[in-house]
């Protein structure tokens, strides 16, 4: 038993933004920004907030794939930007879409959220726990973002997409995960300061920061290097995989990997010109759009490979 991939959906945020916008609050420039990441534009969010997104885009996912939200079992979302501490963002969207009958609950793992999530999901599916899986990456980034910080916000956008899982006799799936809290720091953002009446300090609340060169490296060397394990674990070989679907982080980093696994850079589809980075929303909203755009084929063997802060990476191998 595998799970199959049945419907996708996406929600972006409602406002675009350009380079140039951005050149105007701090010292940057279209050309840097574009020159070293492949952004141009990314959607900021106004009002919808990560559950609203994540809702939206489940919606959407559930009417692609033409099941009713009843008939879901579980939901997993994915996200670092929880609208609340309790109840998870998970719950909140099993509220808004009004799938009575699924259990619900978030998975913190960056933004190799939803790669993390998926395999999660396809695990449930293959024990038999559960029969069709909501699997949601969404996250809200520009509300943890420092917007004076030109070294870490000229990267985000704002956005959620979601697929429908449902169990399948035979199939394929292969999954890594991994992660490296020492290295933590290089990617952090804290969620609140140990403030109470004892400490006398105030609960504080932090933004995004970042060695960006170090993430470049770690994300170039591992990467390649769980793709290659997935693939070996299923004894399949690289001229079978119809597309590698990244992580939208930044194209310089897809380009160093489809050149570390000797793949042509065709098969890396990325859309992160329009919408930047948006964490764990970035690899179902490109698969919503190659979906829509027809590009998937029955049988389709595709890889979707994520990595982000924790530090966490992994790959996914499935059969569309
Ligand atoms: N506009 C203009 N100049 C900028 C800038 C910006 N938005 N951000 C940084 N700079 C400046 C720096 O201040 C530095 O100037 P200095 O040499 O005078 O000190 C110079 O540009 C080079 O900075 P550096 O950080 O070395 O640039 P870089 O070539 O490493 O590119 C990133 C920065 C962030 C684009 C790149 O490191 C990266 O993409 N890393 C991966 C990040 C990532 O993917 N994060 C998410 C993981 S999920």
């Amino acid at each position: 038993m595998t799970g199959k991939i049945k419907g996708t959906g996406a929600c972006p945020g409602d406002r675009l933004v350009t380079n140039e916008d951005l050149a105007e609050i701090v010292e940057t420039s279209d050309e840097w920004i574009y020159s070293r990441t492949g952004i141009k534009t990314r959607y900021l969010s106004t009002g919808r907030g990560t559950s609203e997104m994540a809702a939206e885009a489940s919606r959407r996912a559930l009417e692609n794939a033409g099941i009713h939200p009843e008939e879901l079992d579980l939901i997993l979302l994915a996200t670092s930007t929880p609208e609340y501490c309790f109840p998870s963002s998970a719950c909140q969207v099993q509220e808004k879409i009004g799938a009575v009958n699924a259990a619900a609950f978030d998975i913190s793992a960056a933004c190799s959220g939803f790669v993390f999530a998926l395999q999660t999901a396809c695990s449930f599916l293959a024990s038999g726990s559960f029969q069709r899986i909501l699997v949601i990456g969404a996250d809200d980034l520009s509300k943890i973002t420092d917007w004076s910080d030109r070294k870490t916000c000229v990267l985000f956008g704002d956005g959620a997409g979601a697929v429908v899982m449902e169990a399948e006799e035979g199939g394929l799936f292969r999954g890594v995960m991994h992660s490296d809290g020492r290295k933590g720091r290089v990617l952090t953002c804290l969620s609140r300061s140990e403030g109470n009446f004892l400490t006398g300090k105030k609960p504080e609340y932090g933004f995004t920061s970042m060695d960006g060169q170090e993430v470049f490296k770690f994300a170039v060397k591992k990467v390649p290097e769980c793709i290659d394990q997935v693939l070996s674990d299923a004894e399949i070989s690289k001229e079978e995989i119809r597309y590698y679907i990244l992580h939208q982080a930044n194209e310089r980093i897809i380009e160093a990997v489809s050149k570390r696994l000797k793949e042509p850079i065709e098969k890396f589809p990325m859309n992160i010109r329009e919408y930047g980075n948006t964490s764990a929303a970035t690899i179902p909203i490109l698969l919503d759009e190659m979906n829509r755009a027809g590009k998937l084929t029955r049988r389709d063997k595709i890889i979707m490979a994520g990595f982000g802060g924790g530090l966490t990476w992994g790959a996914v191998l499935l059969e569309w």
